[in-house]
């Protein structure tokens, strides 16, 4: 399973990169403004730093504005994938960006039907949030779980992004899913990392050498 990071900021993808474990990065407009500049000097940053897919999301909600506004990121880096919000007029571009030879991301995925519409567009990479599920209570597991099945049932080629990841565990999850990408926050990369006993048994064995010597 690959793993992206889900922020726009820099510092935390030159980390995450240097750790060797992240095959790509999601920005969504939140995340952008959160880090301010120029939007697409950072993306272009943020392409030297990783080698693989950098998602970048388009502002406007009609299928014309979509397109160009499509053309204009995609122009930055040929790693630059747009992400499309799930909605008629978003589908509709990601048709047009295909055609184009422009790679979509369809953002804001809540259903299994939306995810089936999206990958019938012909989206390159669809996003389902299943943090954002499961904050309404409802399991956002149980829909990767969902779209994985039935997708690996007809052969789709569009890959399956799980999004709003919370804590580690969702990754587990994901990944029993099958999902072919989890999008994670910085922190939880972070928390990945760690288990107590890792910590005690190095500590033990770095005293115990102590002792011998
Ligand atoms: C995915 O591409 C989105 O940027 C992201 O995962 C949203 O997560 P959130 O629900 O934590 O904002």
């Amino acid at each position: 399973m690959k793993l992206f990071l889900d922020t726009a900021n820099l510092q935390e993808i030159q980390q995450a990169a240097a750790w060797g474990v992240i095959d790509g990065v999601t920005t969504n407009p939140t995340l952008v403004a959160k880090e301010g500049g120029d939007f697409p000097s950072r993306l272009a940053q943020i392409c030297e730093l990783v080698k693989g897919p950098v998602s970048a999301e388009v502002l406007a909600t009609d299928t014309k504005g979509m397109i160009a506004e499509a053309k204009e990121l995609a122009a930055i880096s040929p790693q630059i994938v747009i992400k499309i919000p799930m909605t008629a007029d978003g589908l509709q571009a990601v048709a047009a960006l295909k055609e184009e030879g422009i790679r979509c991301n369809v953002t804001l995925i809540f259903s299994f039907n939306q995810a089936l519409l999206a990958a019938k567009a012909g989206a390159a990479y669809i996003s389902p949030f299943l943090g954002r599920l499961d904050d309404l209570g409802h399991d956002g597991v149980q829909l990767v779980q969902d779209i994985c099945h039935v997708f690996q049932h007809y052969n789709f080629t569009t890959k399956i992004i799980a999004a709003s990841i919370r804590h580690p565990l969702h990754v587990l999850q994901v990944a029993q899913a099958g999902a072919h990408i989890a999008t994670l926050p910085f922190s939880v990369l972070e928390k990945m990392f760690k288990h107590p006993l890792t910590d005690q048994g190095l500590e033990r064995f770095l005293a115990d050498w102590q002792k011998m010597k």
